[in-house]
């Protein structure tokens, strides 16, 4: 027992504690490329070693060994050498992209900081930049290259990129990802929700370059309200970092014969509008997309776009000025067969193809952004897209912070997917209690949408209240939103099924509703009398009854049950039945589709006639 005298056991407390929040006040700005996938990337996917820190020791909390302590110097034991206690060489590894939970039995349940790390080799250009891109990280991401700390990120499911330009050597270099999924009152989702807390580096990783200057953003959009295609009118601008007035842009469109030139103001930024006679629109049915070409000084980008429109004219959803309804099913990002957070294009295969596979022409990508790909497929396979922010269950309404993280992930989810034909929701949040600091929270969110997204709706998911057995839609949360999206448990959490069809519902605000969440568990596999829960028989009749009630229901503009696959919770605690899965998937976690999805499927197909 090595004693310390009262100054230095002070000291060391306070440094213990200091360096964690130092860092995160710290916060290094990060910033978000968009369209990474079509610029050079050398991929930093595969084996990190990993070190678990329970209690954050990591952070070189020691002064009187900094030099040695902190594991972002990714010091190295030698045997006779300086006290050194750790050392990433001879720690284990852990596969990146992929979450810790589902990789390791030692890590299912962990929740707290843990140290990646490892080499690259890089050979620096002239007059280029490099930015270290995490296709996201859950939930606090602190970076060091080279033991320089490069940046930090919050939120676990949106994408970063730090700057490394000035960090990285011509050779070897050593990268340190500290990342933090401790649940907190103040994170965005908050302390406690229905799904797995798959802690880690849980998307690919990529060094990414740019040229000095570069394009940073870009839009076009097809101008809403015309009568029809062949007086399609494009809007747009292409924004540049690095770049002053007067730059010249080029926007292409070689499938349309289209080649606009526009110059940057004073903010970098270059305005486009034309006309763009002959465009195919985006729609289900024709998922028509166009490689559109952008050429800015040295800069070029490329990209798959698809041009439609999407409005509310009374209580009708309108796509490309016709009324549409959304056949749709909510889903996580749960990886198929493996479990564990998804990420992979066959992950994506996987789940948006069950979606084809019930004739679904939109889905609910529950409860947070998912991944990219997701978006790109569901652009080429004509799916629509619901696309939500975690702001989930009983959020601290009242604290800045809070709000300020609501508003980054919200700001991050349109930056990355505000050039997907696929979205046309934004969701603010899911089954938040009723409260005037809930409605003021929200109202700020929905109106950063609008303001940075004005071509797509906002909307987001309530819970219904019944009053016997009529439902009136009149939550105050529905003066900002375009479209409702209201969640019922009718004949599981509330109700016997054979009740269901007697339901009748009101809609005083006259807006289009999505019933974004209905369903009921079953067990793949277990049959027995549709009185039985958590049979299959029990949860097919759940949806046949929804079916009736549904059916009647005049303003109804779209569905999303509860949901396309199991996925992992720890509320799912039930032995033999849930072990830790959410059961109300249409599909079983190993890909076995329940009596349900084939009464879906049914549903959806003769909807389509
Ligand atoms: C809620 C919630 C979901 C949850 C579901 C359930 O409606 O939005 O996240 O998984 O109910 O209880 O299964």
């Amino acid at each position: 027992m090595v004693r310390m005298c009262r100054r230095s056991v002070l000291r060391l407390l306070l440094s213990a504690a200091l360096p964690f929040f130092a860092l995160t006040s710290q916060s290094q700005q990060t910033t978000l490329l968009v369209d990474i996938d079509n610029r050079p990337q050398t991929s930093l996917n595969g084996p990190w070693h990993y070190i678990p820190d329970p209690v954050r020791d990591g952070w070189g909390s020691n002064p009187d060994h900094a030099s040695l302590n902190g594991y972002a110097k990714n010091a190295h034991y030698v045997p006779g050498g300086p006290l050194v206690q750790y050392d990433f060489a001879r720690s284990p590894t852990l596969d990146i992209p992929g979450d810790w939970n589902s990789q390791k039995d030692s890590l299912f349940y962990y929740e707290g900081l843990l140290w990646y790390q490892r080499d690259f080799t890089w050979h620096p250009k002239p007059r280029t930049h490099v930015f270290v891109h995490f296709g996201s990280a859950n939930y606090a991401a602190h970076i060091f290259v080279n033991d320089a700390h490069v940046c930090d990120h919050e939120g676990g499911f949106t994408p970063f990129d730090c700057e490394i330009t000035d960090t990285v050597k011509d050779g070897d270099n050593f990268i340190v990802a500290a990342v933090d999924n401790q649940r907190a009152v103040e994170r965005v989702p908050t302390v406690k929700f229905d799904w797995w807390n798959y802690g880690g580096i849980t998307r690919p990783v990529s060094l990414v370059e740019v040229p000095e200057s570069y394009i940073d953003d870009y839009s076009l959009q097809l101008k809403r309200g015309l009568p029809n295609s062949d007086h399609a009118q494009l809007e747009g601008y292409v924004h540049l970092v690095g770049a002053g007035p007067g730059t010249r842009v080029t926007f292409s469109i070689p499938g349309l014969h289209i080649e606009k030139d526009a110059v940057t103001d004073t903010n970098g930024r270059a305005e486009f509008s034309f006309a763009a006679p002959g465009l195919e629109l985006w729609s289900p049915e024709r998922p028509r997309l166009y490689e559109i070409s952008l050429h800015a000084g040295s800069d070029e980008l490329k990209d798959d776009i698809g041009f439609r429109t999407i409005e509310v004219q009374g209580d009708q959803i309108l796509l490309n000025g016709k009324p549409v309804f959304l056949r749709g099913v909510s889903f996580h990002d749960e990886a198929p067969f493996r479990s564990g957070r998804s990420w992979s294009d066959k992950d994506a295969e996987s789940l948006l193809g069950w979606a084809h596979e019930l004739h679904c022409n939109f889905v609910r990508m529950a409860h947070y952004p998912h991944a990219e790909n997701e978006y790109r497929l569901a652009d080429k396979l004509g799916i629509m897209v619901w696309s939500e922010i975690p702001v989930y269950w009983g959020i601290d309404w009242t604290d800045p912070h809070t709000l300020d993280g609501a508003k980054q992930q919200l700001h991050e989810m349109i930056r990355r997917g505000h050039n997907h034909a696929s979205v046309i929701l934004w969701s603010m949040s899911n089954e938040t209690p009723e409260s005037p600091e809930r409605d003021a929270f929200i109202h700020q969110l929905a109106q950063q949408a609008r303001s940075e997204d004005p071509t797509r709706l906002v909307t987001s998911a309530i819970v219904t209240h019944f009053e016997g057995t009529t439902a009136t839609l009149d939550d105050p949360l529905g003066q900002d939103l375009d479209v409702l999206g209201y969640n019922e448990y009718l004949g599981w959490y509330q109700g016997k099924p054979a009740d269901i069809p007697n339901y009748t519902w009101q809609n005083p605000l006259g807006k289009p509703v999505i019933i974004s969440e209905f369903g009921a568990g079953a067990k793949a596999g277990l049959h027995g009398p549709d009185t039985e829960m958590f049979t299959e028989e029990y949860q097919d009749n759940v949806f046949r009854q929804q079916f009736q009630m549904l059916g009647k229901i005049p303003f109804l503009r779209g569905m999303t049950p509860w949901v396309l696959m199991d996925f992992r919770s720890p509320m799912r605690q039930l032995p033999g039945i849930q072990d830790d899965y959410n059961r109300k998937g249409l599909v079983s976690d190993k890909g076995e589709k329940k009596k349900a999805f084939f009464t879906l499927q049914d549903y959806y197909a003769h909807m389509q006639q």
